[in-house]
């Protein structure tokens, strides 16, 4: 957070077709929160997306729906401006490729490039369709994947396998256009010469240092991120075609001799429209574009999803690069893929989530989206939305946690002080929300809440978005704990000034939640500050006043503040509005019934696993005499598939004052910590199990018991007696390992 401004840019998206959820998990959503977050800390930032309106994806859409190109893109373009406004994306501008500066951008680019001699030029073979007279590169041409053997291969990439490819590389390769098979003829491009690029695009990626200036960290890039680029570089880099024969993009600029029939590769001109974004941003607000490209003060973040690495970390730098004068992406924090009830999001099979549909069926409740996304936010490995996991965190997390607590403190508000905050004697103690066996102090609390922002802060200047939303919950598990702790309701008559202390800190907890939870969930945090007669957010250093205020054990709300009626922050989903939904998805999916190839491979490759670990077992020559419990009925393998086993470490343990058994554990996971309740008191020592190796259960709805969110469940052996012990992942292996 050392810079002076920030360019945060999310992957323009095609327009060809709606939102999905992948879609908003992959790059939309978490590039939003980061914003959210600077803008709150008062940072210099701008947010660019826009339509990428060029290239076969749009013109390949528009054969199909028998229109223009111009009319695809204006019909999605709209849709997808709208569609990203209502679910609260907070872009400082969505732009569009076809726009006038943005075509004048590109071509100064490959202007600049040709000049600067970056381009080969070269007549190759490439592949003809003689019925319809026309070239046919990416995804005019169909073929088998090389590697997976899907027959519907694109010249371009095979979405089955995820595999880069060329129009070559397809095994009997056909025309999309006539479905005849193709001819080889000679055509003329523009190559860009990424061989030249890859020696510092090496030490770049991998020690975040060129031209001897180190410009990031690569400890601050996600692994997945690097290991793909390696995996490109140890390929070798070889020249890139970064022209077309289209008649649908920008064109290649006139005066070069043979650009007639000549249009920029939409891999060209799209990552340059963040630049021409930018510039219309400038030119709307009165600002200067060039800083925020230009000046080394400048992070350029760039929000993706796995499969633009290699364009947002090899190609786009390389070109930057070639042109000079520009900086270089300060992360590019990429996430990987979503799944959906257990297939991959297919936009051709309608296996998806439309954001659009959703934002429609759902109004009003556009956070509960955003808040499973986050938390299934793919940021290390892929993940997976189901209905059923949707509904269990709106009931068990927003509404049973957060929209509970917010309730009951302005209820309780109204009910003892008429809704007017009470003053109070700091100098009274109580139970802490965050430890029972605390007493706490009203100043000391405000501290604590310092802290916890901070913490969030951190994580999601990490890129470790659903760490933050874990820490940004646990604010609202600590209100709750305070009054469970604390019983004003039993207490008020009794000690009331000892009740206007926890009233009072329970309303600045719900203070810093609607300044805290502005990332996450933007129109919650708005319906708080109303409720809370507080005034709107201006998005423009709220949060660094509040920790400024906290940090020195100060309230952000005064006494005698009077506070707006209490309304519902959020509801309870019922089933069959659940049912709803995966009927419907069920029913509009092109293929109902079987799940995808590949999901049939990597079952039964799950299958052979377990097989092998069965057969495997070491044979005991000491039988040692035991009692069994009967086996229980049999389950399906889909069923056993559904649990998502993780080996972790204990790192730290307490008894739970009040419980006999429940002991309060922190988990490393290796990707995050959680905090487990395991009913293990009665036969270990909170000493005895620090360190302790376990397996756990990771994909365990969270329950709240005694005031505290349980995340997982610790496996472990009983014996006959009752007497347990750890299922130990053993041999040192690490954090995180998944179980199976
Ligand atoms: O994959 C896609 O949907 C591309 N339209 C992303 C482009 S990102 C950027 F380079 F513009
Ligand atoms: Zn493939």
């Amino acid at each position: 957070m050392s810079k002076k401004r920030y360019l945060v840019t999310a992957a323009l998206p095609y327009a060809n077709g709606p939102l999905h959820i992948g879609h908003l998990a992959g790059a939309y959503l978490p590039a939003d929160i980061f914003v959210r977050y600077l803008r709150l800390m008062g940072k210099d930032v701008v947010f660019v997306c826009g339509s990428d309106e060029h290239g076969a994806a749009i013109t390949v859409k528009a054969r199909k729906e028998d229109t223009t190109p111009q009319a695809v893109v204006d019909k999605y373009h709209a849709m997808l401006r709208d569609t990203f406004q209502k679910i609260g994306i907070s872009f400082d501008i969505y732009h569009r490729t076809t726009e006038a500066i943005h075509h004048q951008t590109s071509q100064d680019f490959f202007r600049k490039l040709n000049g600067k001699n970056e381009f080969l030029e070269e007549t190759t073979e490439q592949y003809y369709d003689d019925t319809v007279d026309q070239f046919l590169a990416d995804r005019y041409i169909v073929g088998t994947c090389p590697v997976c053997a899907n027959p519907d291969a694109y010249g371009d990439q095979c979405e089955k396998c995820g595999s880069a490819l060329s129009p070559n590389d397809l095994i009997s390769p056909r025309s999309m256009l006539s479905g005849s098979v193709p001819v080889k003829r000679p055509t003329k491009h523009w190559f860009l010469r990424l061989d030249q690029h890859e020696a510092w695009l090496r030490e770049w990626i991998n020690t975040g240092i060129t031209d001897g200036k180190q410009l990031h960290n690569p400890a601050n890039w996600k692994n997945h991120v690097i290991g793909q680029c390696n995996s490109w570089l140890d390929q070798g880099l070889q020249p890139r075609a970064m022209t077309r024969d289209l008649d649908w993009g920008v064109d290649v600029p006139q005066e070069i001799p043979g650009s007639a029939g000549k249009k920029l590769y939409v891999w060209l001109d799209a990552p340059i429209g963040y630049i021409s974004a930018t510039k219309q941003w400038a030119l709307d607000n009165g600002k200067d574009w060039e800083p925020y490209w230009k000046s080394d003060d400048t992070a350029l973040v760039h929000f993706i999803g796995k499969d633009n690495i290699v364009f947002h970390c090899l190609i786009f730098p390389a070109i930057l690069k070639a042109h000079g004068g520009f900086i270089l992406p300060e992360n590019v924090p990429a996430n990987q893929f979503l799944n959906l009830e257990g297939r991959k999001l297919s936009t051709s099979k309608n296996w998806a989530v439309w954001v659009h549909e959703y934002c429609e069926e759902f109004a009003g409740q556009e956070d509960v989206l955003r808040f499973n996304m986050i938390k299934k936010m793919p940021e290390q490995s892929d993940s997976e939305f189901t209905w059923k996991g949707f509904q269990e965190t709106n009931n068990n997390e927003l509404v049973n946690n957060l929209a509970n607590f917010v309730n009951r403190v302005l209820v309780l508000s109204k009910k003892y002080y008429n809704g007017v905050v009470p003053r109070i004697n700091a100098e009274l103690s109580f139970k802490s929300g965050w430890d029972i066996d605390k007493t706490g102090q009203y100043n000391e609390e405000l501290r604590l809440l310092h802290n916890k922002l901070q913490e969030m802060g951190a994580a999601i200047e990490r890129y470790e978005l659903r760490e933050a939303l874990r820490i940004l919950m646990e604010i609202s598990s600590a209100g709750n704990a305070l009054l469970q702790f604390n019983e004003p309701w039993k207490t008020v008559k009794d000690e009331p000034e000892m009740v206007k202390v926890v009233m009072n800190l329970a309303i600045q907890y719900v203070a810093v939640l609607s300044v805290a939870a502005r990332p996450f969930l933007p129109f919650a945090a708005d319906r708080l500050r109303q409720m809370l007669n507080l005034t709107a957010l201006q998005d423009n250093g709220d949060l660094l006043e509040v920790l400024n205020e906290l940090v020195e054990g100060n309230p952000v709300v005064p006494p005698l503040h009077a506070l707006n009626e209490p309304e519902h922050l959020f509801s309870r989903i019922p089933d069959e509005v659940i049912e709803k939904q995966i009927a419907k998805l069920t029913m509009s999916a092109e293929v109902p019934a079987d799940p995808d190839v590949a999901d049939n491979a990597s079952k039964s490759n799950r299958n052979n696993e377990l097989k092998t670990m069965n057969e495997q077992a070491p044979d005991s020559t000491e039988p040692i005499p035991m009692v069994y419990r009967p086996v229980s009925e049999n389950i399906q393998f889909d069923d056993f598939a559904k649990l998502d086993l993780r080996t972790g470490t204990i790192l730290s343990a307490e008894k739970m004052a009040k419980s006999k058994k429940l002991l309060k554990l922190s988990v490393d996971l290796g990707f995050e910590s959680r905090t487990i309740l395991s009913g293990i008191a009665e036969y270990f020592t909170p000493e005895q199990v620090i360190g302790q190796q376990v397996v756990i259960v990771a994909n365990l709805a969270p329950r709240v018991m005694m005031g505290i969110e349980s995340q997982g469940m610790i496996l472990m052996a009983e014996d006959a007696e009752g007497k347990l012990s750890f299922v130990s992942s053993g041999n040192g292996w690490p954090n995180g390992m998944g179980v199976k």
